[in-house]
């Protein structure tokens, strides 16, 4: 909730409180270099114990309610009919209004099932945005995905609400392009991340749905940060000031044909599901389910986590819960501007996302200015952050690399988590590396993986500029941290 200072400032201050904790140390920072050069120069080589703040995902790390924990103790295991799942639907009837329900194992499952019942070699799908593993399953299934955002999605300097709308005039473009039949379907995500998080309007999502369905096209809604999005939508979107998160989410989900998720984000578990209203779809990928993810009670999931994902439904609705990551964030990126460090505005969901193009416009794209950026961020802090940028496009079918629209390091701020201390740390040393800046150089690959070499490839540095950020390091804080 945020509350005003006497001075003015507004504190993102947290309505929960402590209560189990897990032990951090900070490695000093010749470590930090060694465990970076095994990590191959990536972030996700990198082992916790070497980490002093996680902030490479909110995927699978937000902190969980007492009541998530109570409800895991009491899951059901039977392989079918298991009690756990009639919770889970229950909730998914009650907070999103769907008849049907398919658990699968996380995300990238519902979208791996949804590809494979909806979509044809040649087709396109439209998008507000793509998310990673979501291109990959749709091209491997031979579609091509266009994205189109409105042209502000990509400036990072931006004070446009809504970056994460489709842009209505080139949807209704597509259509006339590629006629109805060869779209698969459109999809939205809700706080579109590789683009900083940002959330659509609900203004927005009823016009697509109306071109939709006038063309009878199904709209599919990636729910990931469905109550983040309902947060921003309840600030930003004049009509939804006075309404509350669990209507917004609801008229989202009405507008929706398909509805999936991972659940490891709003929901703060580790699982996912597809919710449909329509028999026909349901049908349709039901026999996918226990081929790829399992029994149709469990879908691949835990039943623990099948509990836990029940409660967390019902608490993603509550307006300290939607909005307590959020507000982080705005606090967050507001301190670094304060310091003249390059963020992308409005902050959205998920992330503080700091801008490699602005920060280091000396990297040439080819040399991954995020990617060099992520390193950076951990060896001069011990903060785990993720590359959002070129190295998380995978090459096209020339061997080329596909420069990204945007080279973010992205820094996750997962629920209830972390604490204002915290964030003053990351800030200071943000600012730190901002003045240090000419010593960070690009990467190059070492070893590239084809498909999703984000994951796991390995780079290195260019002219060794590690070694050399960390003297500069030492020289303004000594070895000790
Ligand atoms: N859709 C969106 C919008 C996501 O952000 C993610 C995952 C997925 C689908 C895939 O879900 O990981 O459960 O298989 N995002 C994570 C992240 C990985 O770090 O942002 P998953």
């Amino acid at each position: 909730m945020n509350i005003c200072l006497a001075n003015g400032r507004v504190l993102p201050v947290e309505m929960h409180q402590v209560k189990i904790v897990q032990k951090k140390s900070l490695t000093p920072v010749d470590q930090r270099l060694t465990a970076m050069e095994e990590a191959g120069y990536n972030t996700f080589g990198l082992r916790t114990r070497d980490i002093f703040m996680d902030m490479l995902t909110d995927s699978g790390t937000n902190a969980m309610s007492d009541n998530q924990l109570a409800a895991m103790m009491v899951s059901d295991d039977a392989y079918a009919g298991s009690e756990s799942f009639y919770k889970l639907k229950d909730s998914v009837q009650a907070v999103f209004g769907f008849a049907h329900v398919l658990p699968v194992h996380q995300g990238r499952a519902a979208e791996h099932l949804i590809s494979k019942v909806f979509i044809k070699p040649t087709d396109v799908v439209p998008m507000n945005y793509h998310f990673t593993t979501t291109k990959a399953h749709f091209e491997m299934d031979g579609a091509k995905v266009l994205e189109i955002c409105i042209d502000e999605a990509f400036n990072t300097q931006s004070t446009n609400p809504f970056k994460g709308n489709m842009d209505l005039e080139k949807f209704e473009e597509t259509i006339r392009t590629y006629g109805p039949d060869r779209i698969s379907f459109v999809r939205m995500e809700a706080t579109t991340n590789l683009i900083g998080g940002q959330p659509f309007s609900l203004g927005n999502l009823k016009a697509i749905k109306e071109i939709a369905s006038n063309h009878g096209i199904l709209l599919v809604v990636d729910g990931s940060l469905i109550s983040e999005n309902a947060y921003l939508i309840k600030q930003r979107e004049k009509a939804y000031h006075d309404v509350s998160i669990q209507d917004i989410i609801s008229e989202i989900c009405s507008l929706s044909d398909i509805f999936y998720l991972s659940g490891r984000k709003s929901c703060s578990v580790r699982g996912g599901f597809i919710a449909t209203n329509d028999k026909n779809i349901h049908t349709r990928i039901m026999p996918l389910l226990p081929l790829f993810e399992g029994f149709l009670t469990y879908g691949g999931m835990s039943t623990k986590e099948i509990e836990a994902m029940a409660v967390g439904i019902r608490e993603m609705t509550d307006v300290d819960v939607a909005g307590c990551s959020v507000e982080l964030i705005r606090y967050f990126a507001e301190r670094l501007i304060e310091n003249g460090v390059p963020v992308v505005t409005p902050p959205g969901g998920l992330a503080c996302h700091v801008d490699a193009m602005r920060f280091v416009p000396h990297i040439r794209q080819t040399s991954y200015p995020a990617g060099a950026l992520a390193a950076a961020v951990y060896l001069c802090s011990g903060i785990r952050s993720m590359e959002r940028g070129t190295v998380s496009m995978d090459r096209d079918e020339h061997g080329n690399d596909v420069p990204s629209d945007l080279e973010l390091a992205r820094l996750a701020v997962p629920r209830r988590i972390y604490s204002i201390s915290h964030i003053e740390y990351a800030v200071d040393r943000l600012t730190w590396l901002f003045e240090h800046r000419d010593l960070i150089q690009g990467l190059e690959f070492i070893e590239e993986p084809s498909v999703l070499r984000f994951f796991l490839g390995k780079l290195q540095p260019l002219d060794n500029w590690g070694e050399n950020l960390v003297r500069a390091f030492k020289e303004t804080f000594g070895s000790e941290c």
